[in-house]
């Protein structure tokens, strides 16, 4: 078996954090784990007593593998770089994801893309994430005519800046004062709901978060012609985002049917028993790599359209898991470089 040298860029990030563990806990078969960071954080030693390295032209040679989750500016100028150096790339940033020549790809639901990429392959966004696992099976059974989604996205999607802000100005609130002035989000987040998750760039009136899950969404199920409305907010929670999915349907698809499909594929756990209030919750799918579905329900307004209520943790599905699963089918397609086998 061969066994990989491993970047780790973004070590002391939310997502970085989680991958350092992830790579750990399922076993990937690394020789070596590096962490980087940016020049803030070298030399520290986290939790493992590895030590983070700065990046420079001199530390990055030698990978086989780098997974990145440093935000995009640190991506476009490093990971290039990586893949000059040799190794390929798992970039969790929105970097690359819109070049058409890189794959953008969700474990279970598109891997055949990772075939001839060409060093650099991008994890999509988290909340696209979760909306590919449960919406595949639905895909390729009875097509995707119309999505409408609405987003309730933790802070931990933003990074641990965002979890800091939320967790003080709960605390502020809670003794009574006022939450004090916003520095991640625009407006206070404690006991609030945005309903704008992302930035409004350029003039538009849908944010970035909202263009990235319609425009991933086409190019991870192949398919320009599906019709995709989206609406991102932020809720002060943790961890997990949560999805309200309306999806029509090219052909019919009972509910029934729909929740057997969802059954049987990888990724998913299904939790719908009305009866005992049984659907996902954000609480309960934090920790857990897969994605939960639940209210699975006919839209009472039209005969081709099912309601779904999706859940899956951010950190873990939405980021560090997938980016994990797409190193362990690069290593089992023999997709990670030439130097693969040569510490074998
Ligand atoms: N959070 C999520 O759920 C999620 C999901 C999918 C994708 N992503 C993407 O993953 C990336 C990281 O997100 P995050 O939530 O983990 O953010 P974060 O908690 O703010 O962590 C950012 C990480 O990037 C490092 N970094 C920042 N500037 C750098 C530079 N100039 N050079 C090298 N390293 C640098 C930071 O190092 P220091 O500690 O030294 O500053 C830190 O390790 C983003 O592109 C984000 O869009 C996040």
């Amino acid at each position: 078996m061969s066994r990989y040298r491993v970047a780790v860029v973004g070590a002391t990030g939310a997502v970085g954090t989680v991958m350092l563990r992830k790579l750990g806990e399922r076993k990937f078969p690394a020789a070596e784990i590096v962490p980087f960071a940016s020049e803030r954080s070298a030399g520290r030693v986290l939790d493992g007593g590895l030590t983070v390295q700065p990046l420079t032209e001199e530390t990055i040679q030698g990978f086989d593998l780098a997974l990145f989750s440093a935000g995009a500016t640190t991506s476009g100028e490093w990971a290039p770089r990586f893949v000059s150096a040799g190794a390929v790339v798992v970039d969790n940033s929105s970097r690359f994801r819109r070049d058409p020549e890189i794959p953008l790809v969700v474990a279970e639901v598109n891997p055949e893309a990772l075939d001839g990429h060409r060093g650099l392959i991008a994890n999509p966004n988290c909340s696209t994430m979760q909306l590919m696992v449960a919406l595949k099976p639905i895909h390729a059974t009875a097509g995707i005519e119309r999505l409408i989604v609405s987003t309730y996205q933790s802070v931990s999607g933003t990074g641990v800046k965002a979890v800091a802000e939320l967790t003080e100005q709960t605390r502020r609130v809670l003794e009574g004062e006022p939450p004090g002035e916003p520095a991640v989000y625009p407006h206070p987040i404690a006991f609030n709901v945005l309903g704008g998750a992302g930035n409004f760039p350029d003039g538009d009136d849908h944010t970035d978060e909202e263009r990235k899950m319609m425009f991933e969404t086409r190019k991870i199920l192949g398919d320009d012609a599906i019709g995709i409305s989206v609406t991102c907010a932020r809720v002060p929670v943790i961890a997990s985002h949560s999805e309200s999915i309306n999806v029509q349907t090219r052909e019919p698809l009972s509910p029934e049917d729909a929740r057997e499909l969802l059954r049987a594929a990888p990724g998913i756990t299904v939790v719908d028993d009305p009866a005992t209030h049984g659907y996902p919750t954000a609480i309960a799918a934090a920790g857990h790599d897969d994605v939960f579905v639940g209210r699975i329900r006919r839209d009472p307004s039209h005969e081709r359209a099912l309601n779904l209520w999706v859940v899956s943790d951010n950190l873990l599905k939405g980021a560090a898991t997938n980016a994990v699963q797409l190193a362990e089918v690069l290593d089992a397609r023999g997709l990670i470089g030439a130097r693969a086998g040569a510490t074998a």
